[in-house]
């Protein structure tokens, strides 16, 4: 790694637009510095509310590294930050000096997104940040319509898109992962907002259950007696579909390169008449036109043609070498 400081100080430069924006809508968690497409393979710099998490997935940072990227980020924004260095790739040398972040660093604090509160924490049980700040622009788009919406969220992790929809005015959010522990952060973003729990509510669940009850359609599952959580029959206006790229459960296999169909088609089916899905891919090597067909071809096959098809790009400190970025969303309205 090297010319850190100046790699820092010219990604702020190049989102001082997008920063302009997000300060001024009351959103203070974005991402500084974005890997090898910033020229800093294997490090991310974020900011979440006073936290500055910097993340390595390659070589560790020596502490004074992280000093001086802090001191330019602090200088750059015009803010007090606490920093913490999280190091998920290999061994350190032998002779790194690692940065310790102080006890305030590692304590809980808000991040806020359009005045959305969300709690942080640096390190926890999990390795990634509770709030994937790629998500940001469909966060907005489901804060934009959801407003007297019944909406289902499933991949739910801490809740976030679920929180925006229920601080917007939901009339129901059902946030449905397997993750208790996510959830659980869930229900701590719930109370930071001072919602109505019934109006946002967590099932820990496998969704692909919950997903196939939903949409009126068999269970499927490995062996008669594997135990799954019940759910009646229910219409949704608009169901947020972020799954992992692959995962095995008792219930199938999550396949977002070769099987979206077998997700996309249940959500489409618990779709109310109007209804939308905001699906994601996170997959690099999936284009964005390619997945776009195997939507609009899954919805004409399952009789839901799609009204629309709206991709939603990401937001520029998620910058892509060949404006490809891996995570894709896309709204498809019937
Ligand atoms: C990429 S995260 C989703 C992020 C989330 N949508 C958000 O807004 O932050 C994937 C989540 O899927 C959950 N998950 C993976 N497979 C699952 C399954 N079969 N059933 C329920 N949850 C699952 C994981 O626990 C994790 O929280």
């Amino acid at each position: 790694m090297h010319d850190l400081e100046g790699c820092l100080r010219r990604a702020i430069g190049t989102r001082a637009d997008l920063l302009g924006r997000l300060h001024a809508d009351g959103t203070d968690c974005y991402r500084l510095l974005h890997g090898i497409a910033e020229g800093q393979e294997g490090l991310t710099v974020d900011r979440y509310g006073p936290l500055l998490l910097l993340q390595t997935f390659r070589a560790p940072l020596p502490g004074s590294a992280v000093d001086a990227l802090h001191a330019a980020a602090e200088r750059e924004l015009g803010c007090t930050l606490l920093p913490v260095h999280n190091h998920r790739g290999g061994p350190a040398a032998a002779d790194h000096v690692p940065h310790t972040p102080t006890t305030a660093a590692l304590a809980e604090h808000l991040a806020h997104e359009r005045g959305v509160r969300f709690v942080q924490q640096a390190r926890h049980r999990g390795q990634d940040p509770w709030l994937f700040l790629d998500l940001r622009a469909g966060r907005a788009l489901v804060q934009s319509m959801a407003q007297g919406k019944r909406v289902l969220n499933l991949f739910a992790y801490t809740c976030g898109v679920g929180i925006v929809a229920a601080a917007a005015g939901a009339a129901r959010v059902l946030n449905v992962d397997f993750a208790a522990s996510a959830l659980a952060v869930g229900g701590r973003n719930v109370a930071a907002n001072g919602l109505d729990p019934a109006r946002c509510a967590m099932l820990h669940s496998d969704c692909l259950p919950v997903l196939r009850q939903l949409a009126g359609q068999p269970v499927q599952r490995r062996g008669k007696h594997v135990p799954f959580v019940r759910v009646d029959r229910e219409p949704f206006d608009l169901v947020v579909l972020d799954p992992p790229r692959h995962a095995k459960s008792p219930f199938g296999t999550i396949d977002v390169v070769g099987d979206y169909p077998s997700l996309f088609k249940p959500a489409l089916m618990t779709l109310a008449e109007g209804g939308a899905v905001l699906a994601t891919n996170h997959v690099p090597t999936v284009a964005a036109d390619a997945w776009h067909d195997v939507l609009r071809r899954c919805a004409a096959k399952a009789g839901r043609p799609l009204r629309e098809l709206v991709p939603i790009p990401v937001d520029a400190d998620f910058p892509s070498f060949d404006g490809q970025p891996p995570l894709k969303m896309a709204l498809a309205r019937l």
